[in-house]
């Protein structure tokens, strides 16, 4: 397996480091600032020997170098800096995001695609239609990371392991998302059997501005250490055809009532990238609340739309 990944950044770097540990295939890291990528390669095979593990890491300016690759991750782009939020990256990101999948249309034709540069789900629908790869190659990382927020959460609220409880976020990664507290279960038990409608709004809420939390506290930059996990566990689920549900920013054709979008919603993750998209069977509250998420990304695709053409 070839992985390469595009911004060499903390998620980029991080990511990296992760999927070598895992033995998933071999690195290229690129980056367009001089002589980064190539010493966090550096960097990262100077602990190959700490850990007596063989690996390949390659890092470069050259994007060329991402020729051939099997999988490829997307993390080039501006963070957000407190008071912004993601919507705010939106044009600059769009530009750096087009240059990159021109590329990749020539030289990686192939590829499954993991975009996780913000605007999250607006940079999904955007790969998707510059590349003109098939929706199941081109998807975005976002709600799976939600998702373990929200397990986090309420794994503190309850004093319950992580490992017993399992939930479901879609929509938008961003204001709009949508974790479910009426499909959080706890060992197969709803969550609504041990927390009130108020407590599991609470921390809903605070599942949603989890990233701000972050971005406020750091100053400069944007979370990047549960990132790179919920990245490379994309990367595992493909590169070893594992059929795992995982949310992803999927490009929607009828699901869910909606189309022509890229949204957060469950999917079955193997070889050849999503293998399905699965319907969950929503109350019509939560349909309206997926459909504003919805709108609010159309919105979005629009002025982009209008700006980039
Ligand atoms: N080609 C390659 N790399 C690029 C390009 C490009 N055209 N444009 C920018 N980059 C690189 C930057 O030089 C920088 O090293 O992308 C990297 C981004 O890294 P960081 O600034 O550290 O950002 P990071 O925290 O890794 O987040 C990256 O993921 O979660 C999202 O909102 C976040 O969009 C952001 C992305």
């Amino acid at each position: 397996m070839k992985i390469g990944i595009i911004g060499a950044g903390q998620v980029g770097s991080l990511t990296a480091m992760r999927v070598l540990q895992e033995a998933i295939g071999e690195v290229v890291l690129v980056d367009i600032i001089k002589g980064l990528a190539q010493a966090r390669a550096l960097d990262l095979e100077d602990q190959a020997g700490l850990l007596k593990q063989d690996y390949q890491i390659k890092g470069t300016e050259q994007i060329e170098e991402i020729q051939g690759s099997d999988i490829l991750v997307i993390t080039a782009g501006l963070t957000r800096k407190p008071g912004m939020k993601r919507e705010d990256l939106l044009t600059k990101n769009a530009e750096i995001l087009k240059e990159i999948c021109l590329r990749i249309r020539t030289l990686a034709a192939e590829a499954i695609v993991i975009v996780v540069t913000n605007p999250l789900d607006i940079m999904t629908y955007y790969a998707l239609k510059i590349t003109g790869f098939s929706p199941n190659r081109v998807f975005g990382m976002g709600v799976s990371l939600d998702a373990s927020r929200f397990i986090n959460l309420i794994s503190k609220e309850l004093n319950i392991s992580v490992a017993d409880i399992d939930t479901y976020v879609l929509g938008s990664h961003g204001e709009g998302m949508l974790p479910l507290g009426r499909l959080t279960t706890i060992r197969g038990i709803s969550l609504e059997e041990f927390l009130d409608e108020g407590k599991i709004e609470r921390l809903v809420k605070r599942t949603i501005e989890r990233g701000k939390e972050i971005v406020d506290l750091l100053g400069n930059g944007s979370a990047y250490l549960a990132p790179s996990l919920a990245i490379t566990n994309l990367v595992k689920a493909i590169a070893k055809n594992e059929k795992r549900i995982i949310g992803v920013s999927a490009y929607l054709d009828g699901e869910y009532g909606l189309r022509d979008i890229c949204i957060g919603v469950p999917c079955r993750i193997g070889r050849s990238g999503i293998e399905d998209i699965i319907e969950l069977d929503l109350q019509p509250q939560e349909k309206q609340a997926l459909l504003s998420s919805a709108l609010s990304l159309r919105e979005q695709l629009n002025n982009l739309k209008q700006c980039h053409g």
